[in-house]
């Protein structure tokens, strides 16, 4: 098994293996003392792992008592995270038992919300099924709901005591979900790591991600430990994520997550190198690594169209926002612009003539 600890205002573990979800019950007692555990899932995720993450708590000696929500992004709201509270509040929870988010990122996001405000805070676990879960909303303690404004409005930064990632649970992933968390894998190559990126580019196995998986989310921790506010040097992992906002937004939310970050990263690439603020062309091997991954590098939106949805992001802080701007594979910066240069920054990114 592999082992990434998070140092943050709670240290904890992210464990890393084929097979844990039918062990979680013991790893979780590991680092907790029997109690109840309230499982919340979606429909999806619990006909395929439901009953075996509720068996192994059992035997472990947890009394766990399951919540399931639609799958979907559309189930990320304050009207869920009522219900969920509720759920909580009528089996009798108390600051001694346990939330367990069992599912993807919109199950993660919104049980661990729903931990961080339940008592004004009960420990969770994260036991992450889908590939960006397991490389990035189960570690690092951002949690949220969307509001009908946008995404993520509405969060707090709480951190679980520990994540248990069982990788076979990928091989059931749907194709679109596994590119999807690929892109988040690229941009930790693009970040931080050229060997990690040069992996995506020659093409991974979803049969054995142990070792990318803990790469990805080592270099999570170690910004997470440096800047667990998101003040900072945290803010890298935003790579492509400005414009891929923009995107997710103009199509009405039908373009998923990675798939927007993926169009995001190349604008920047094609930006940074057009604008000068990068001497190296990283666009090339990206597009290239996208094309291993089944992610797409393009969208039908104009310049205009993006910048005036990347203004409503809350990456923006006045009339300043942040990029995070490659300068070579495995190194970005961060340069904060005045929001009246994003447009052209993105018409140079989509290649759009002036
Ligand atoms: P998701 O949770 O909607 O899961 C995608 C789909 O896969 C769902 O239909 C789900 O039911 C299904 N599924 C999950 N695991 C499966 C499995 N093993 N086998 C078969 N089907 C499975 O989407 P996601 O891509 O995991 O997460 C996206 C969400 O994560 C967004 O809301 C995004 O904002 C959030 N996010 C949060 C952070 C953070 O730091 N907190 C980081 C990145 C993304
Ligand atoms: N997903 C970006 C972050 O956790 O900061």
């Amino acid at each position: 098994m592999k082992t990434v600890t998070v140092q943050a205002s709670k240290t904890y573990d992210i464990q890393i293996e084929r097979g844990l979800l039918s062990k979680c019950g013991g790893l979780i007692a590991q680092v907790h003392p029997r109690c109840v555990a309230a499982v919340i899932t979606d429909d999806n995720v619990d006909k395929l792992y439901g009953a075996r993450v509720c068996a192994s708590l059992e035997n472990a000696g947890f009394s766990p008592k399951k919540m399931v929500i639609p799958h979907g992004e559309q189930s990320k709201t304050l009207n869920t995270l009522g219900s969920i509270l509720n759920f909580l509040a009528d089996n009798s929870l108390t600051k001694a038992d346990l939330v367990v988010a069992l599912g993807g990122g919109v199950v993660g996001d919104i049980a661990g919300f729903a931990a961080a405000v339940y008592l004004r805070e009960i420990p969770f676990v994260q036991l992450p099924t889908t590939l960006m879960a397991a490389v990035d909303s189960s570690v690092g303690g951002k949690t949220a709901v969307d509001l009908p404004a946008g995404k993520n409005l509405a969060g707090a930064f709480c951190q679980p005591i520990l994540t248990v990632c069982d990788t076979a649970a990928l091989d059931t992933l749907p194709d679109q979900y596994f590119a999807d968390g690929c892109a988040e894998g690229l941009k930790y190559g693009i970040i931080a790591s050229p060997a990690l990126f040069e992996a995506f580019r020659e093409g991974i196995h979803r049969r054995d991600m142990d070792d990318i998986v803990a790469q990805c989310v080592q270099i999570k921790a170690e910004l997470v430990r440096q800047d667990e506010r998101d003040q900072g040097a945290r803010q890298l992992l935003n790579f492509g994520h400005t414009v891929g906002h923009a995107v997710e937004r103009c199509s009405g939310y039908t373009m998923p997550h990675g798939h927007g970050v993926a169009v995001g990263m190349t604008v920047m690439c094609r930006a940074a190198y057009a604008l000068g603020f990068s001497h190296h062309n990283c666009t090339p091997a990206l597009l290239e690594a996208l094309d291993a991954c089944h992610l797409p590098s393009s969208c039908s939106y104009s310049a205009s169209q993006l910048a005036q949805a990347a203004l409503r992001d809350k990456k923006r802080r006045g009339d300043q926002i942040t990029l995070i701007l490659p300068e070579t594979i495995g190194q970005c910066r961060r340069e904060t612009l005045p929001t009246d240069q994003l447009e052209r920054l993105i018409a140079a990114g989509l290649g759009e003539e002036h």
